[in-house]
């Protein structure tokens, strides 16, 4: 603070204007806010409480930095095309902000260039990895950090043990970890947290299935592909089975109605059933269930090795969890103890051996859900009700995230609204389903399911082949494989968050790996740019300082660079958007325009070659650029390279 008040002093401002819960030293945009609604309110005698929200990002540069909307102050009996004028010729002089513009109804302000410059680079320079997030947005109290930080548990990717992990997986990995990134970044406790599909019959279908096709070696080496494979094959014999039993049984029925003896297929088929995989697994997975060492130790083995597995793949993607759960880890108690309160409660009933619950009460939409089948055993809702109520125990979180595909919407909101039934509203209100769209085109022939790991491969693959379309460039480059693989995440990624979550895209690989256009490499491009401007420059001019933030800044008046700090500007408060959208695309959008931007300052900005006054403050620039497009890559997960 005491830094900022120097430089607002040396630009001829007396205190640093803050609004309630404004954090000037961290947002640029707020102190112009606080400033204005201060000088306006002055001016007009409306409060600048008043005015102070009212004050708004332009669609435009051309309208200015921030503008307002006249009507939006609420005073009455006035022309408000008047008022307008009226505001703006009475708006003293500033020494941060233009004379207002005035348009219609609107009345706009333009930051002046200089004192934006000289309060913006540095601050970026400095707060360096830093710049844009807010820790205080997650604090219990603001006003006193030592009460601690609200808690978050976000839970994202949650694939299934021996299936694939399917496009619904990928976007819930690439979206949740977003997430995850932008709370902490706001001050949050975050939990990352990946309730793994890890219970239920087929993982006695999956055991049988390794007695007969398992190989010990094979698994170690490649756990989740293994036990796909194993799981297609016993799964077919299977299905042989039930339609065999199905053949068996139509057999039945006309003989029976021929009035021939059917007794022998009878037989048969009673055979087929008694023994057959289906039956054998259910006995299987009842030996789980009922907690038997042996059978329960084999499952725990494929999970654990698949868990071994999938933590190599995530931190590709820069990810890592606190809490590898699961259906599995649900314990019988939690179902127990939230089927007693259903009861209770009359939330549930009991339907033809099965116990439902009747959701149409409160909406058609929501429908009626069963929480227990005849056989007693629980569901997937079932141990998502369980499994709530354990967080809340464990974490006492104070919002969870659930980053599931759309198709689960229903699921999510039976889910939310069991929970408010019984009474818990407190833990429903917390929760929140981050729902998102399909990918199309990227579901393969059966049997040769995609994995994360494959689809990563064949991105990197094809990566490898683009860079190598420009050979001299692809010669510098270090460790090529490397770096195809980091840029064939980032082209996955980019691909993955440059829409509205909930809009369904094309799975498209030359698209997302070309240079040209939105794409990862290209954001990935404008990174390694501005790295190698640095990287030049100091092989130009060897006695370039560390420490740019104090060199001179007035020589930054050309338009491409005045245009490039208004930018930089305003990624402190897009943080804050983004907070408030939940969409990766706010902050992917704001970080493809900086690209686009820089690459059209390049030629009239010149580093290497100009005066040495005029190439530190611009290098300056190019660092600040550097460091927010970084910041920002960082936050969507992404890891910015150097060189490519
Ligand atoms: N494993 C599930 C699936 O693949 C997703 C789990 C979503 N999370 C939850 N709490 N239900 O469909």
């Amino acid at each position: 603070m005491d830094d900022l008040a120097a430089s607002l002093k040396a630009l001829g401002l007396d205190g640093v204007p803050q609004q309630p819960n404004t954090y000037p030293t961290l947002n640029p945009f707020d102190i112009y806010r606080s400033h204005i609604a201060d000088l306006l309110s002055k001016s007009s005698g409306i409060d600048a409480k008043i005015i102070y929200p009212t004050l708004a990002w332009t669609a435009k540069p051309e309208n200015g930095d921030l503008q307002l909307a006249v009507p939006a102050l609420r005073q009455k009996g006035k022309n408000m095309a008047e008022f307008a004028k009226e505001l703006a010729e009475k708006f003293p002089e500033s020494p941060l902000v233009q004379p207002p513009m005035v348009n219609g109804t609107w009345v706009g302000f333009f930051f002046k260039p200089a004192p934006l410059t000289q309060l913006v680079i540095p601050a970026i320079l400095k707060s360096g990895a830093s710049y844009g997030f807010n820790p205080s947005l997650g604090l219990r109290d603001p006003a006193n950090p030592a009460a601690g930080k609200k808690k978050m548990i976000v839970e994202f990717s949650s694939p299934n043990i021996a299936k694939p992990f399917h496009a619904g997986h990928l976007r819930s990995t690439i979206i949740g970890g977003f997430l995850a990134n932008l709370y902490e970044a706001a001050g949050w406790e975050v939990v990352r947290m990946n309730y793994l599909g890890d219970w239920g019959k087929q993982y006695g279908v999956l055991a049988l299935g390794f007695d007969k096709f398992g190989s010990e070696e094979e698994l170690l080496q490649n756990p989740i592909g293994h036990l796909y494979d194993v799981y297609v094959k016993i799964s077919k014999i299977s299905k042989d089975e039930a339609d065999l039993l199905k053949e068996k049984k139509e057999q039945i029925a006309k003989m029976k109605a021929n009035g021939e003896d059917a007794s022998a297929v009878e037989a048969e088929s009673a055979k087929i059933q008694e023994e057959g995989i289906d039956e054998q697994a259910r006995k299987y997975f009842k030996r789980m269930v009922d907690g038997e060492p042996v059978a329960l130790g084999i499952w725990k083995r494929f999970r654990d090795l698949s868990i071994e597995k999938y933590k190599q793949t995530y931190a590709r993607l820069n990810i890592r969890y606190d809490d590898y759960s699961g259906e599995s880890q649900v314990k019988d108690e939690s179902m127990d103890a939230a089927a007693r309160i259903m009861e209770e409660k009359k939330v549930s009933e009991d339907s033809e051996g099965a116990v439902i619950v009747d959701l149409t009460k409160y909406s058609k939409k929501l429908g009626k859900a069963i929480v227990k089948k005849k056989d007693g055993t629980s569901l997937y809702l079932t141990r998502d009700i369980g499994a709530a109520f354990e967080r809340m125990d464990k974490y006492n979180f104070d919002k969870m995230i659930y980053v599931v595909a759309s198709q689960q919407d229903l699921h999510l909101a039976q889910l939310f609204k069991i929970m408010e039934a019984m009474g818990r509203k407190d833990v429903a209100d917390r929760c929140q389903h981050i729902n998102f769209g399909m990918v199309l085109g990227m579901s393969t022939r059966k049997g040769t399911a995609k994995f994360l790991d494959d689809i990563l491969r064949d991105v990197g693959d094809k990566m490898h082949e683009v860079m190598r379309t420009n050979e001299s460039k692809y010669q510098q480059v270090v460790d090529p494989e490397a770096t195809a693989d980091i840029l064939g995440i980032s082209a996955v990624m980019v691909q993955d968050m440059k829409g509205k979550r909930i809009n369904n895209y094309p799975f498209d690989m030359d698209r997302m790996t070309s240079f040209e256009g939105d794409t990862g490499p290209y954001l990935q491009y404008a990174h390694a740019r501005l790295c190698s401007i640095y990287r030049k420059a100091a092989e130009a001019a060897p006695e370039i300082p560390d420490d740019l933030s104090t060199v001179d800044l007035s020589i930054l008046t050309e338009t491409h660079a005045v245009d490039l700090v208004r930018q930089l500007a305003l990624w402190p408060d897009l943080f804050l958007n983004a907070v408030k959208t939940q969409e990766p695309t706010t902050v992917l959008t704001y970080l493809f325009k900086m690209a686009h931007a820089l690459s059209s300052s390049y030629d009239h900005l010149q580093v290497v070659g100009s005066e040495k006054p005029v190439m530190l403050a611009r290098l300056a620039l190019y660092a600040a650029a550097r460091q927010t497009l970084s910041n920002g890559m960082k936050l969507l997960g992404l890891n910015p390279v150097e060189r490519y």
